[in-house]
């Protein structure tokens, strides 16, 4: 594809400036169509320790149709067979969910694509499973299964508690925990006094007669209830339960001990918590509960060590499950864009002199931002591409020394992008995810020499051009919800109005998130082209 000279002569004037200013050059819409090659599926298993004492993780991944179908599960497994076994068989039910949604789509997708000529992204299964301890003691065990399905361009999540007894491996329901049905009565009266008060102070879109409605003491309005390690009992009200749909789910967190006089007394004692008193709630942590376990278990009960299981399929690719050592941020379940307002800042250019600073303020306010790094850069400040990793934000490869990469043959593109992404993985370990090409100037050839998804913007500030940091801010104050929003951090003007720009739109709500949580659960696919959230990624 070709630019119009005027673009070109654009994006020339630009880089002759020395100072790397990402100014959009719109590629020509290409007509070219996506390789037609079958794609092998991939299937890995792994097993590894947890985070949790006594407890592994069983990972399985399948990939397939060019990462249209995706699954991605873990599940514990523990000395105990039998809890083993039921987590097992409801992880398997999941599977086959996955595996019948997958097929039914990809035949949807192929014929969509025979009658109409054209690709089209939301011919993708995606589903995801992780698993978190919420109580472990030696008694008993609590987990809850943390579930996304991205299919058909819309996305869910949702949990699903498992309870166990880890002495007889017998699983309990929360009704098992109480001694009759009068937990209802009591969970009844606290919700509706939490959700009221919640309507006092506008804090929930409800009235008085629909909380009463959604929390009525049965067991079909208390179906969804976490007993959580922190000593508290979460109660998750379903959308339109219990408030307007605009809520989503709705939950309320109730304190553990204000139940307790009601749990049956073995499983008072099974907790370790007394009936009359909330001064043992440490007891029932989850942390504290895991150096119990130990004591009850050997410290290595399980016949087999880390191995890895390989299935009877064509091509087998070992991916290393590392969920422990993951950077906080990447734990998908922190902020779900799906159900809370987001945006994605992104910093392009650097590292520069000005970085460490902004990892400062980015740090103290707890905001998550993705970094388009030079490779040229990163090979003079190794060690702040290190901190940007280790802090939790993204990195994304922006070439090796800002090219037009449109005016690069297809090997240069490659060489760009390899010298940029091998660097920074001797650096961090991991590869980068996904590209953002110089002055946003790309084409069918450098979307296909690259093989990345490419991240474009949907704010841009112009920066570059105007070295203040009032001005810089207010072009981005009213980013809109889904945004991601283009910055750089080689101008001081620009650190400088980062402050500003997040009290802004934290104050309308909104999450700063990386890009690949602004879109989770779906997966950036390689030669798509991502904007905001809510675009579809375009072919
Ligand atoms: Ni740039």
């Amino acid at each position: 594809m070709r630019f119009t000279s005027a673009a070109l002569t654009f994006g020339v004037l630009i880089s002759l400036l020395g100072l790397a200013g990402c100014q959009p050059i719109q590629p020509l819409s290409g007509g070219g169509e996506g390789p037609a090659a079958a794609s092998t599926p991939i299937h890995t298993e792994t097993f590894d320790a947890s985070k949790y004492e006594n407890v592994w993780v069983l990972a399985i991944e399948e990939i397939d149709n060019e990462e249209r179908s995706l699954l991605r599960v873990s599940y514990p497994v523990t000395e105990q067979d039998a809890i083993n076994a039921r987590m097992e068989a409801v992880t398997q039910e999941f599977i086959d969910e996955y595996r019948s949604i997958a097929a039914e789509t990809e035949a949807a997708y192929q014929e969509y694509k025979k009658e109409t000529g054209k690709e089209a992204a939301t011919f993708v299964t995606h589903y995801r499973q992780h698993f978190d301890v919420s109580i472990a003691n030696e008694n008993l065990i609590f987990f809850d299964l943390v579930r996304s399905i991205y299919t058909g361009g819309t996305g869910n999540i949702y949990v699903v508690g498992y309870i166990f007894d880890r002495g007889t491996g017998a699983e309990l329901t929360i009704p098992d925990l109480f001694v009759d049905d009068s937990y209802l009565n009591r969970l009844s009266d606290l919700t509706r006094e939490a959700l009221a008060e919640r309507i006092t102070k506008e804090e929930l879109a409800s009235d008085l007669q629909w909380v009463e409605d959604g929390t009525a003491p049965t067991a079909e309005n208390f179906d969804n209830i976490f007993i959580r390690g922190n000593g508290t009992v979460l109660v998750m009200f379903d959308k339109y339960q219990v408030a307007a749909g605009v809520e989503g789910v709705v939950e309320v967190e109730l304190p553990l001990a204000a139940m307790a006089d009601l749990l049956k007394p073995e499983i008072r004692d099974l907790l370790g918590i007394e009936a009359d008193s909330t001064s043992q709630r440490s007891r029932i942590d989850a942390t504290a509960g895991l150096s119990a376990a130990s004591a009850h278990s050997p410290a290595v009960p399980l016949a087999f060590s880390k191995t890895t299981v390989f299935r009877d399929f064509p091509e087998l690719t070992l991916l290393n499950f590392t969920f422990s050592a993951q950077p906080k941020s990447l734990a998908q379940d922190e902020i779900n864009c799906l159900e809370v307002a987001c945006v994605a800042l992104t910093f392009d250019d650097g590292p520069s002199f000005y970085t460490e600073g902004l990892l400062d303020t980015l740090d103290e306010h707890g905001v998550k931002a993705t970094f388009f790094v030079l490779g040229t850069q990163v090979r003079i400040q190794s060690e702040t591409i290190l901190r940007i990793f280790q802090a939790g934000h993204q990195i994304g490869n922006h070439t090796w020394d800002h090219p037009n990469l449109t005016q690069m043959g297809d090997d240069q593109i490659r060489e760009q992008l390899k010298l940029t992404d091998d660097l920074i993985t001797q650096i961090i370990g991991v590869p980068t995810p996904f590209l953002r090409p110089p002055y946003g100037a790309y084409n069918d050839r450098v979307l296909a020499a690259s093989a990345l998804p490419i991240i474009f913007w949907s704010v841009d500030p112009l920066d570059w051009k105007d070295r203040d940091a009032e001005v810089v801010a207010s072009r981005i104050i009213d980013a809109p919800i889904g945004a991601i929003i283009l910055a750089h951090d080689i101008h001081k003007s620009t650190v400088a109005a980062v402050p500003a720009i997040i009290a802004a739109l934290k104050a309308r709500g909104i999450h700063f998130v990386t890009v690949s949580e602004l879109y989770a659960p779906r997966t950036l696919l390689p030669e798509n082209v991502y904007k905001s959230q809510s675009d579809a990624p375009s072919q």
